[in-house]
């Protein structure tokens, strides 16, 4: 798509590929930069043939955080006022999985950003962190609450006040990082692990990742009623008699995401 100014967006069978492409400022997160994102989640979400969705970087970025450019000036009665960065939850919204490949610096609004995704997969050389600290501010889309959920009070607080950033190895050894790999092989990583959702039924897919988010988002008990629902929901599916019928019968399953 040649439309976009911020980002390259580009379909790959059933996998769609988001690239931020703001490389001189290494990826900062301007308001343009976000809408063209939702506006390709928008796209992705309602092409059915889409089963997964890779979010990356380029150049030495994931992304650099929020546009400090455009804050600089911003005034509280325009922040609150506005509810700036409100929009920014669209990507946490994605019914389809999300899928992050860090390569480079995911920091303040660009780790925030890798976290409100599905799964993240990182280039050794990528680092994370939320120096807002340093620049008078703090974390503003997730980085003091996704971040303490996944890595336990006493890594988020060591890295939302000191502002340092972490390695890689590191984010995956605190969970915040699922797997890490050699930078060249990120994206290839990235597009099997994609491929492999998207070959299930999209149906069943939705309604596990909505489980997932459950357990994130509620108390244990509630999380628990509603993966159960969830779970007998997929009965009302074709998708889930398939699954069930080409294990008996030894055969691969024929998903028509119905
Ligand atoms: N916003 C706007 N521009 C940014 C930026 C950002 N977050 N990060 C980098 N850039 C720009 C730089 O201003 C520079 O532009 P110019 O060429 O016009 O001067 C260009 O990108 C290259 O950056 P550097 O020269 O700084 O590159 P470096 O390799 O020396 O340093 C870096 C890399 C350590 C990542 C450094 O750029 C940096 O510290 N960036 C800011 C990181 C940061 O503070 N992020 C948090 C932002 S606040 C936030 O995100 C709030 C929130 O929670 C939503």
């Amino acid at each position: 798509d040649g439309s976009f100014q911020f980002i390259k967006y580009e379909k790959n069978g059933s996998i769609g590929v988001i690239t931020l492409n703001r490389e001189k400022a290494l990826n900062a997160l301007c308001d343009g930069l976000m809408k063209e994102v939702a506006m390709a989640l928008d796209d992705l979400e309602r092409d059915s043939a889409i089963g997964a969705i890779i979010l990356t970087g380029s150049g030495k970025a994931f992304a650099a955080g929020a546009d400090i450019k455009e804050m600089q000036n911003q005034e509280f009665s325009n922040v609150f006022g506005g509810n700036f960065l409100n929009h920014w939850t669209r990507i946490s919204d994605c019914k389809k999985p999300v899928i992050a490949a860090v390569n480079g610096y995911a920091l303040g609004g660009g780790c925030e950003m890798a976290m409100m995704c599905d799964i993240i997969y990182a280039g050794e050389k990528a680092k994370f962190g939320q120096p807002e600290i340093a620049i008078g501010t703090i974390p503003g889309a997730g980085g003091s609450q996704r971040l303490t959920r996944v890595a336990g009070k006493s890594k988020a607080m060591e890295m939302v006040l000191t502002g340092e950033m972490i390695s890689a190895h590191e984010a995956e050894k605190m969970g915040i990082v699922s797997k890490v790999f050699p930078t060249e092989e990120l994206l290839p990583a990235a597009l099997k692990l994609a491929e492999k959702i998207a070959s299930h039924s999209k149906i069943v897919t939705q309604m596990c990742k909505e489980a997932v988010n459950a357990a994130y988002e509620t108390t244990l008990r509630e999380g628990l009623h509603i993966e159960r629902r969830l779970f007998h929901a997929t009965f009302a599916t074709r998708d889930r008699k398939e699954g069930m019928s080409a294990f008996i019968e030894k055969r691969s399953p024929k998903f028509t995401d119905s």
